[in-house]
């Protein structure tokens, strides 16, 4: 049970799951085990987004600039990642999960490529929420891809006019609504390259807590602060 008003919910979450490494320190464990917990945090989100009957969520889980990490780290969200898509299919399937990676997915091993795309395919068809999930993902990258793919249908000559609504088809978010509502866990105040193009517009909601911590009812608090919020996109407010 909750007390938002639905016609107020947003269409398109997408969130920053940050903090995990300061959470793991906090218990004296390894950054590792931060990733772990997170993982149950993302299983919480993704479910109550789907109850919630938000069709959009964005998670943004490794960007492009993580891989520098230390390598152990890296082999071992590497690990996680594979291990999260073969335990959540069954739920993804149960619940008319659609899952879509958004980001290089050539950046990754050709086994977890495959296990990526296989999630994807047999999740393809579903309609009640689409989860992407941001990997090896840069909001910089993706206007440069999208700018290098529309030069190339203008030469073709299958694009002659070039505006915003143009533009974005050939972002990884290109089918789906810009996000309505940001949030970012753990208090830091930035974008990290997220989304760039997309968040034009978008309410941003900043929580101290760590995402290993953040659970449904923190996220009923941020959805229900988005509802108070007067969204004008740039437009006075009405007298
Ligand atoms: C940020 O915390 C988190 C990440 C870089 C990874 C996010 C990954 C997960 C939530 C788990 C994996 C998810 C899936 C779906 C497999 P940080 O490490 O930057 O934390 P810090 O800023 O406190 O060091």
């Amino acid at each position: 049970m909750h007390c938002l008003d639905n016609e107020k919910l947003p269409r398109h979450v997408a969130i920053i799951m940050d903090g995990n490494g300061r959470w793991a320190k906090t218990k004296n464990l390894p950054r590792i085990e931060g990733h772990v917990t997170g993982i149950e945090s993302v299983r919480d989100i993704v479910t109550a987004t789907r109850e919630l009957g938000i069709p959009y969520l964005t998670l943004y889980a490794f960007s492009k600039e993580n891989w520098v990490r230390p390598r152990e780290e890296v082999q071992k969200l590497m690990g996680l990642l594979g291990v999260y898509l073969d335990k959540e299919l069954p739920l993804l399937l149960e619940k008319g999960i659609r899952f879509k990676m958004i980001g290089e997915m050539k950046d990754f091993p050709k086994k977890l490529q495959e296990k990526m795309y296989s999630v994807m395919k047999k999740t393809a068809k579903n309609k009640d929420l689409t989860l992407n999930l941001a990997l090896s993902y840069s909001g910089r990258q993706e206007i440069l891809h999208a700018i290098v793919s529309l030069f190339e249908d203008v030469k073709k000559g299958s694009v002659k006019r070039i505006n915003e609504n143009v533009f974005k088809k050939y972002l990884y978010t290109g089918t789906i609504p810009d996000p309505d509502f940001l949030i970012r866990t753990s208090g830091e105040m930035r974008l990290s390259n997220f989304l760039l193009w997309q968040t034009a517009y978008t309410e941003i909601y900043v929580t101290k807590v760590l995402w290993p911590n953040f659970r449904k009812k923190h996220y009923l608090s941020a959805l229900k602060e988005y509802t108070k919020r007067e969204r004008r996109f740039g437009r006075v407010e009405e007298y």
